[in-house]
């Protein structure tokens, strides 16, 4: 029987919808997790962690900020693996060190990287990166490319309808810490592979209390939600669709880019891209009573082409398809309270 093996990795904001999720399967495959927090006074997220199949013999727990980010030193000290998950959503207007959550961002990227390269035991770094940074508009923002794929890059010169500062603020950040992640590839004839997975609308099911920021989104169609709303139009805005992925098959892909031997470079993962059109369509008739507003239903229903084979080249195959997605997430809705049926 072949021998199993057993790794310790570190995640960085353990305790997010994601990280909760990664923390929980990597544990499960018997994994020594190293996870961060920010807070862990907070007992709710900490309860939640600790009530994961083994974690009170491989859970180790670890405070960072990106904000103090030599802090995540003493978390990725001994791994063989770190993902790099947390992001900085809102800046800490007390932070005299960094103006906006971008350059708080590059900051935290280029010290956790170094941090891996001084501890001598990680071989591979895989960032959690958004396919906001990854849009196929043309410089000028005047029209798209024929296709989205890893050569795309979100061009910062153009203004866009449904944005606002935080947005905008979210995809700089996550678009400059992704570009700079991956530059450690270079450093030190590659010894520290760096892999970016820049990940699609995440929906399906979740273990918070409380239904994540992305699952709000794609559900804003039937809660009208309208601050959501405009997420999701501005998502369509910068790539043409709404590529969504299962959070199932978002860690599953995270697992597979640390279990395959060598890998390192940039992937797009999201399953499926949909428009608002399409998603609208479907919601409507899986719940007629629902009016959706005529401008969704109306709207596109085919999008610009998006290639993320270059994950599936390597072997990911993704489990959940639109259907799965939309109807996971609705149910993670309901039975949260966020939706009244
Ligand atoms: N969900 C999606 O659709 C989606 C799509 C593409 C990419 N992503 C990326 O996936 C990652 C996780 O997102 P999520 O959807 O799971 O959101 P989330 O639930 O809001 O998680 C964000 C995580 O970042 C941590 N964090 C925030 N500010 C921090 C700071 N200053 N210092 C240290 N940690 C900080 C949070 O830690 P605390 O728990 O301590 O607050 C939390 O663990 C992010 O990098 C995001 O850009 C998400």
């Amino acid at each position: 029987m072949e021998e199993k093996s057993y790794s310790r990795v570190c995640i960085t904001g353990g305790s997010g919808f994601i990280g909760s999720w990664l923390v929980k399967m990597l544990l499960e495959k018997g994994h020594t997790v190293h996870a961060t927090l920010r807070n862990p006074g907070n007992t709710s997220k900490l309860d939640l962690l600790k009530s994961f199949p083994n974690a009170e013999n491989k859970l180790v727990l670890f405070q960072a900020d990106i904000y103090n980010p030599t802090e995540f030193e003493a978390a990725i000290k001994g791994c063989e693996y770190v993902f790099h998950v947390a992001t900085p959503m809102l800046h800490d207007t007390q932070s005299s060190q960094y103006k906006d959550t971008a350059e708080a961002a590059v900051a935290a990227v280029r010290i956790i990287a170094e941090a891996c390269i001084r501890s001598k035991t990680v071989k591979r770094l895989i960032y959690t990166a958004s396919i906001m940074s990854s849009s196929p508009l043309t410089e000028d923002g005047v029209c798209f490319k024929s296709c989205i794929d890893e050569t795309c890059w979100t061009p910062f010169d153009v203004s866009f309808t449904y944005a606002n500062d935080f947005t905008m603020g979210y995809i700089k950040s996550k678009t400059l810490a992704e570009k700079e992640i991956l530059n450690y590839n270079e450093y030190d004839n590659g010894r520290l592979e760096v892999v970016t997975l820049a990940c699609g609308l995440v929906g399906g099911e979740t273990l918070l209390p409380y239904v994540p920021g992305s699952m709000e989104t794609i559900l804003s169609l039937l809660s009208g939600n309208l601050l959501f709303l405009n997420a999701l139009k501005l998502l369509q805005e910068l790539l043409g669709s709404i590529p969504l992925v299962h959070i199932e098959d978002i860690c599953q892909a995270h697992i597979f880019c640390m279990e395959k031997p060598s890998m390192k470079g940039r992937f797009l993962c999201a399953a499926t891209n949909p428009t608002i059109g399409a998603i609208a369509s479907s919601f409507q008739e899986k719940f007629p009573d629902n009016q959706i507003a005529k401008e969704f239903i109306e709207g596109p229903d085919k999008g610009v082409t998006f290639d993320s084979t270059k994950l599936m080249k390597m072997g990911f195959e993704y489990a959940y398809d639109t259907k799965k997605i939309l109807d996971d997430s609705v149910a993670c809705g309901s039975r949260l309270g966020y939706l009244i049926k």
